[in-house]
């Protein structure tokens, strides 16, 4: 990688955008054929991956610009349909770059699969009865996934608790695995279908589920980074952002939308690596509320110089290996424009930009409302349908972003207009 700080990027044509990025992070001439044939997936592999399949449901992939993590330039690849979230992503990173851009980290990537057993008749001294046998049941467990155990993965632990529900006191057990690269669903419902009949057996009782759970709380994803008072907008930016920041942290409703707002930069990041959007999206939002109220994933604090410091922490089970990371063709193009050596390394990526995408989304609305954004994207989607050509874009564009309301009529109008004087 030579530097994602490429000034408007987004003024390339796309052949040489992914020439920019093919040069930079090595793809192959394949790699390139694929993404300009804007596809990659054929329907017979579509026909494996998931039942009855008439078709293919395609989203466009973009790259975010400018990230520095941890001193590391990345180009961030994003599977989205929402206008204005790559151009957030790239302008919150541009600005974060003025004080050497973000840092990250990522905890292991340790696992929970649960084992719910009802009516045991003694759960508290059945819990210690499991807790005798944990290593040989460690073992056991690890036993169903040798290559990963080489890796230097596998079980590591075995907790337990007692819940009270509404069906009664249940035991349950918590096997915790490192995953390694791997999203890990597969391996540890495995394991946990594997000693649970000797788990039944040790406790007493019924065992009834056994499987993963999306909230990943062992593996947790971190990322900072300082903005520039001056760089974002002034005092009024930083004075805004802070509000905007204890409002979402006190009310459920601006929460959702504020922690969506994150999830905004995440989620097209896993769905461009492949990744389980679903179980990302569970395990952030459960997390966001577990201590019985809706708290915004990310924190805005000032720092004695003034500048704005952000910070954010969530779950991200995320996965460079396995599944659709390894299968899907452009997943693996994904991956290799990032970079990423490991799925710690992916999350920590991740999490940077999900700040970004938070410092972005409530800087827009504090200086000029979301809209706005919205309408120059809305307005170079429709000039270009109108068939304007570069030459003309930016004026279209600017002509159009003019106007309160724009239609395709508008775009029309304003395209022949420009041609008419020869401009
Ligand atoms: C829109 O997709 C996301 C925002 O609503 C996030 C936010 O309000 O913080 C702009």
């Amino acid at each position: 990688m030579t530097t994602s700080d490429v000034s408007e990027f987004y003024k390339l044509t796309m052949e040489e955008r992914v020439r920019r990025v093919a040069d930079s992070v090595g793809l192959s001439v394949e790699d390139i054929g694929t993404l300009k044939a804007g596809s990659g997936l054929t329907l017979d592999k579509a026909d494996y991956m998931i039942e009855n399949v008439i078709g293919m449901m395609q989203l466009p992939l973009g790259v975010a610009t400018h990230f520095l993590i941890n001193g590391k330039d990345y180009f961030i690849p994003m599977a989205i349909e929402e206008p204005s979230v790559v151009a957030a992503a790239s302008l919150a990173a541009k600005m974060a770059r003025v004080k050497g851009g973000f840092k990250a980290s990522a905890d292991r990537s340790i696992m929970i699969g649960q084992i719910q057993l009802v009516e045991v008749p003694d759960p508290h001294a059945a819990l210690q009865r499991v807790r005798e046998v944990k290593g040989s049941l460690l073992e056991i467990a690890n036993g169903t996934n040798p290559t990963l155990v080489n890796l230097g993965g596998g079980a590591v632990d075995l907790t337990g608790r007692v819940v009270d529900t509404e069906r009664g006191r249940m035991l349950i057990f918590h096997l915790l695995v490192d995953c390694k690269d791997a999203m890990g669903a597969n391996t540890v419902n495995a394991m946990v279908e594997e000693i649970a009949p000797l788990v039944e057996e040790m406790a007493g009782g019924k065992v009834r589920l056994r499987i993963l759970s999306n909230l990943a709380i062992h593996r947790m994803a971190r990322a900072w980074a300082t903005f520039d008072r001056d760089a974002v907008g002034g005092e009024h930016v930083v004075e805004g952002i802070l509000d905007a920041h204890a409002f979402a942290d006190a009310d459920p409703y601006r929460c959702a939308t504020n922690n969506k707002g994150i999830m905004n930069g995440i989620v097209a990041m896993a769905l461009a690596t492949g990744n389980d959007t679903r179980a990302i999206e569970a395990g952030a939002h459960t997390y966001a509320s577990l201590s019985g109220r809706c708290r915004s994933l990310a924190r805005w604090e000032r720092n004695e110089d003034g500048d704005l410091v952000g910070s954010i922490e969530l779950p991200l089970a995320v996965g460079t290996v396995g599944g659709a990371t390894s299968s899907h063709p452009v997943a693996k193009i994904a991956l290799k424009i990032l970079d990423v050596k490991t799925a710690q390394e992916l999350a920590a990526v991740m999490a940077a930009v999900g700040l970004a995408q938070n410092f972005a989304a409530l800087r827009a609305m504090i200086k000029e409302g979301i809209q706005k954004g919205h309408m120059k994207l809305h307005a170079r989607n429709l000039a270009i349908m109108a068939g304007a050509t570069p030459d003309i874009l930016d004026e279209v564009i600017s002509e159009l972003t003019k106007l309160t309301k724009i239609t395709y009529d508008d775009a029309v109008r304003v395209v022949r207009g420009l041609r008419e004087r020869g401009t």
